[in-house]
């Protein structure tokens, strides 16, 4: 079972799918196996990513299976072959669109899509910082995952930080989180900056925040800053071609690979909680059986 920051804003209300009620079973999309199926094409012992929820067993409709290839190790289906790595990779090149040389910046940076955005970004040739909560976890982006640089938004004024860190501003931000982080970042947009609007985990848990991102229409303005949203799904007529070359570039050893592998359906609701409290690095999943 693939855990997301965004299954906590689905219990807050509606998103891209309707909103969660109590007495529901928890949703969430999973790696399965078929076993039964009266579907033509799906046969038992077939693979799909499935909106199974939080359960051993499921009985879905064949209409919202996604059917996958067998390859090992299987949890790279959940991570960077699955929704993670098309996420990082459809909303940099797509919605960030960066050019060599330009410095990107990415949020939740450690996280599962963010380890993916960074990566990419330097393959295209990008000065890459990353912005993560603690010093283990800046220590890694640059030591094991090739970051140029990495900025703790909990150690203090992150704008006046990222202004040091990035002298020559910022070209593209990849935004995971929202809030204070989003804030930060505009003030240091260059001119025709782009961000690429993936979530807000910063707002997921808990109320509604007092105030949004402070002084930032008119900056948008003058910096002629594109803000643009997305949801993975937009560019799936476009998905073969990216998992052949997110593919190449794991082969190659160009991309690392973090994942976080829980076991046993117990520990899905800790798991939840867990993620949003930073506790993960990489993809986490739960595998249940
Ligand atoms: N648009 C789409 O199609 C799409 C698809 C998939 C995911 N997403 C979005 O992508 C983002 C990353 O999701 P993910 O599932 O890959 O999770 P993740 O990045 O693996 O984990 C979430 C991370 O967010 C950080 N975080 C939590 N609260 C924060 C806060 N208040 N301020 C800053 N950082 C905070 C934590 O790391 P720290 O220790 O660094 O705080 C945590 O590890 C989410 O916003 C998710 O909704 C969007």
């Amino acid at each position: 079972v693939s855990l997301d920051a965004a299954n906590r804003a689905w219990m807050q209300g509606a998103t891209y799918r309707s909103a969660l009620k109590a007495g529901d079973v928890m949703a969430g999309g999973a790696l399965a196996e078929v076993v039964e199926s009266r579907a033509p094409g799906l046969t038992p012992g077939d693979l799909v990513f499935a909106d199974t929820g939080w359960q051993e067993w499921a009985a879905v409709s064949a209409r919202g299976l996604s059917p996958l290839p067998r390859l090992e190790p299987l949890t790279h289906l959940l991570s960077v072959f699955g929704v993670a790595g098309l996420t990082a990779y459809f909303g940099l090149l797509e919605c960030g669109r960066p050019k060599a040389g330009e410095t990107v910046v990415v949020s939740a940076a450690a996280g599962s899509v963010g380890t993916l955005v960074g990566q990419i970004a330097k393959i295209k040739g990008c000065k890459v910082v990353g912005v993560a909560g603690g010093a283990e976890k800046c220590a890694l982006l640059t030591r094991e995952l090739g970051f140029d640089a990495a900025v703790d938004y909990k150690a203090g004024d992150l704008r006046r930080a990222l202004r040091a860190t990035c002298p020559d501003g910022i070209d593209v931000y990849f935004d995971n989180v929202g809030g204070d982080v989003l804030e930060a970042c505009l003030f240091n947009m260059n001119l025709h900056g782009r961000v690429a609007c993936c979530g807000a985990v910063s707002q997921y848990d808990g109320a509604a925040p007092p105030h949004g991102p402070r002084g930032v229409p008119g900056l948008i303005v003058t910096k002629r800053l594109t803000l643009q949203g997305f949801v993975v799904m937009d560019f799936y007529a476009k998905r073969d071609a990216a998992l052949a070359e997110l593919k190449a570039w794991v082969d190659e050893g160009k991309l690392v690979v973090r994942e976080d592998v829980l076991e046993g359906l117990e520990a899905l609701p800790g798991a939840l909680v867990g993620l949003l409290a930073g506790e993960n690095i990489g993809k986490r999943m739960v595998r249940i059986a």
